[in-house]
């Protein structure tokens, strides 16, 4: 459905510098996926986005959007070409002087359909964000999460086949943010809208894509699908990123605390276990327990799912024989564990 190739664009700064914001990019999104492109801010994240439908033209590089190449375009053209591309951001972007129908209405404009066929659009979008009573009402009138619905029914008032999200839901609050989002994964399924999120949160990723990119200076750093990407990082700001939401990392705080639950007898260590495959269906701390006689206490986890599997890991204290510790230790990194000894009073 989208096809970056070796996607570049730079900016004159004021001072006649200039600022790489994105370089030689190469992503290939499909036809009603859910693409996730994170990265901190100044990332180059809304550049690129914005070179998806060359609302910003790249320097460098080819877009092409369901097999037409949006570079080789004249004007008229590519106007067409855009209107099957819908765009939300952070800020709604709404008319504040016109009605929630009149804003969702506004692209229909130069359509060419009747009036009555306008209102009936208007309706069938509202109804479908959910705001079927709010026609009449005015953006200032109306909850941040509902201006996004508005935004949202206007960015598929021309039935898109694609839907560029620029940080959508960082204006809004935790509950707003994941209505929203279950909002966008009913539209990908009813609709078999492709969506491009872009954003700098973990949460939003982990709650609706299937595949990410990593983005970083302006290059992309890691892609591919989330699962993948989280499981097994590959790149320091990948890592960054799960740390986010980690709380497994606290356990170095608790040590340099001396916090009486890291507190060890002799004999005892400390053992963070990592996830790293999708079948870990297997009660591992049991197992080792008995294999390897052995003590497993867990002090705490973190389990998340991304990508539908789950990811995370635990911290243990583990005590008995060093010979069987080790023996245990060996038998989980055989089975794909990540294991860290971070203390040992063995
Ligand atoms: N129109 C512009 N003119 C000059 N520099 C820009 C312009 N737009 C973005 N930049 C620069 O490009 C870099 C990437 O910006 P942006 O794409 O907005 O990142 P992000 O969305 O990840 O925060 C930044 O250094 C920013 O200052
Ligand atoms: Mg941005």
């Amino acid at each position: 459905m989208i096809v970056l190739e070796n996607v570049g664009k730079t900016f004159k700064d004021d001072d006649q510098g200039t600022v790489e914001a994105v370089r030689d990019v190469n992503l290939k999104i499909g036809k009603g996926e859910v693409y996730g492109i994170i990265g901190f801010s100044g990332a180059g994240k809304s550049t690129l986005v914005r070179c998806i439908n060359l609302l910003e033209r790249p320097t460098t590089g080819k877009v092409f959007v369901n097999g037409l190449e949006l570079t080789a375009l004249s004007e008229p053209e590519l106007r067409k070409a855009r209107k099957k591309i819908g765009m939300i951001f952070q800020q709604f972007n709404l008319f504040a002087s016109r009605t929630v129908a009149q804003n969702v209405a506004y692209p229909l404009k130069y359509s060419g359909m009747t009036k009555a066929g306008i209102a009936a659009r208007v309706k069938a979008l509202l109804g479908l964000v959910g705001l079927e009573d709010k026609e009449s009402a005015y953006p200032s009138q109306l909850s941040g999460g509902q201006k996004q619905r508005v935004a949202i029914a206007r960015a598929l008032a021309n039935d898109p086949g694609i839907l560029l999200c620029d940080e959508a839901t960082s204006a809004l609050d935790p509950q707003t943010t994941l209505s929203i989002l279950k909002l966008l994964k009913e539209l990908n399924s009813k609709l078999g809208i492709t969506i491009v999120v872009i954003t700098h949160e973990m949460h939003v990723v982990k709650e609706i894509c299937a595949r990410v990119a990593i983005m970083e200076n302006g290059v992309v750093v890691e892609e591919g699908d989330v699962f993948s990407v989280f499981a097994n990082p590959k790149q320091k700001i990948t890592r960054d990123f799960i740390d986010t939401t980690s709380n497994l990392s606290k356990i170095h705080a608790l040590i340099e605390e001396d916090s009486p639950i890291v507190r060890l007898k002799p004999g005892e260590c400390i053992v963070k276990l990592k996830y790293l495959e999708k079948d870990v269906s297997e009660a591992l701390v049991s197992t080792i327990s008995r294999r390897f006689n052995i003590d497993a206490n867990i002090i705490f986890g973190d389990i998340e799912f991304l990508g539908g599997a789950p990811v995370g890991g635990l911290i243990l204290i583990v005590n008995g024989a060093r010979s069987d510790i080790d023996d245990a230790i060996a038998f989980l990194r055989n089975k794909n564990v990540g294991v860290e000894v971070i203390l040992d009073a063995r």
